[in-house]
């Protein structure tokens, strides 16, 4: 699978840029913090950025003054394999009580084996019970000299401020476009696919911002042989998508209803559609504003049109999810554009 073949091994290899500098500027400080919380969306990076970690202070083979993990000596091999001892991973979602914290806490009195530190990650880390969270305020107050602690979490919200307020706070957020597309070069070039970067920007775009996502969808389309962006498109369930644009232009509202109707009969997907569609209006909103962009032409819209219609179908986005009729929010959405 891409999404594991290309997990990052190294500080460097995390395309997310924000993230990679916040990690080498811990790695690099004298006094390493004990506790720290992983904060971002699915996908982002949490997990692959805490082994990371965790082989970054026990590699056999750093230096002083480097702050990479060799990714060859037996600590670094283990860590990645998951056999290593003393680096414990833990799945809040489902240990989440008094006890198993206990028992966590437990743990940390050990001394390391092989390493210098023994790593605790915490996967979905807002899961575990508030009595849960009381025995570990201690022990993250004052963790013991050879522990270090990593939470990590979809949720910040639902993890009590004393917790938060413990903890050096990484921000993964969500995957930003460029970095995703980044990440996706990257694996192309390995995998030897000869993608434009239009094909993975569109990719990029439908990945919920995720980079496991991304990665997910590049295995998928190479394996089914998809070559050209319009191919990608009708994969993604977009295909004429300008062509629908190119309509709603015209205000040509019977072509505009036939034209959905085909493609809720083709599978497309109205939620890629929209986002497409949004993205596209927002550049000739840019331009209309004198914010030039390469190699587009300009909509017939005027600006007050365009900054309607996308009311409209964010509108239209959101009822989406409760909508018992996939095409239904889109198909209102246009009737309100074209009744005024
Ligand atoms: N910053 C990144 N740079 C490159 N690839 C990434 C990055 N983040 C995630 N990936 C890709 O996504 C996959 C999943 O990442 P990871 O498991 O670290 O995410 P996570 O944040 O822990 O997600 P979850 O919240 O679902 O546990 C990785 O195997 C890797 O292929
Ligand atoms: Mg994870
Ligand atoms: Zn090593």
């Amino acid at each position: 699978m891409f999404y594991l073949k290309y997990r990052p091994k190294t500080v460097s290899e995390i395309d997310n840029s924000r993230v990679k500098e916040t990690i080498k500027k811990i790695l690099e400080s004298k006094n390493l913090p004990h506790a720290f919380l992983f904060i971002g969306q699915k996908g982002t990076g949490k997990t692959s950025a805490a082994r990371i970690f965790a082989k970054a202070v026990n590699c056999l083979n750093k230096k002083e003054d480097q702050i990479e993990p060799c990714n060859r000596c037996v600590n670094c091999l283990s860590i990645a394999s998951s056999s290593y001892t003393d680096v414990i991973e833990m799945d809040a979602a489902s240990n989440r009580g008094i006890e198993e914290i206990k028992n966590l806490i437990k743990e940390t009195s050990f001394l390391p084996m092989s390493g210098r530190y023994r790593v605790f990650i915490i996967d979905e880390a807002h899961m575990i019970t508030s009595d849960g969270f009381n025995a570990l305020l201690k022990t993250l107050e004052e963790p013991p000299e050879s522990a270090i602690f990593i939470l990590a979490t979809t949720n910040l919200e639902k993890l009590p401020k004393t917790i938060v307020s413990r903890c050096v706070k990484v921000n993964f957020g969500k995957g930003l476009k460029a970095d995703i597309v980044s990440m996706l070069k990257r694996v192309g070039q390995n995998e030897k696919l000869n993608y434009q970067n239009d094909f993975y920007s569109l990719i990029a775009h439908h990945s919920d911002y995720s980079f496991r996502d991304a990665a997910k969808i590049l295995e998928e389309v190479s394996m089914q042989k998809i070559k050209t962006v319009d191919e990608l498109e009708s994969f993604l369930g977009i295909r004429g998508k300008n062509d629908l644009l190119e309509i709603i232009e015209k205000k040509d509202s019977k072509k505009t209803f036939i034209w959905i109707e085909e493609f809720a009969q083709n599978g497309g997907n109205f939620k890629n559609l929209i986002e497409d569609i949004l993205e596209e209006l927002r550049v000739q909103l840019l331009i209309k504003k004198g914010v030039k962009i390469e190699d587009e032409k300009t909509s017939v819209l005027t600006l007050t049109e365009i900054s309607r219609l996308i009311k409209l179908l964010m509108e239209a986005y959101q009822l989406l999810r409760s909508t018992p009729i996939e095409s239904l929010p889109l198909e209102i959405a246009l009737v309100e554009f074209y009744n005024k």
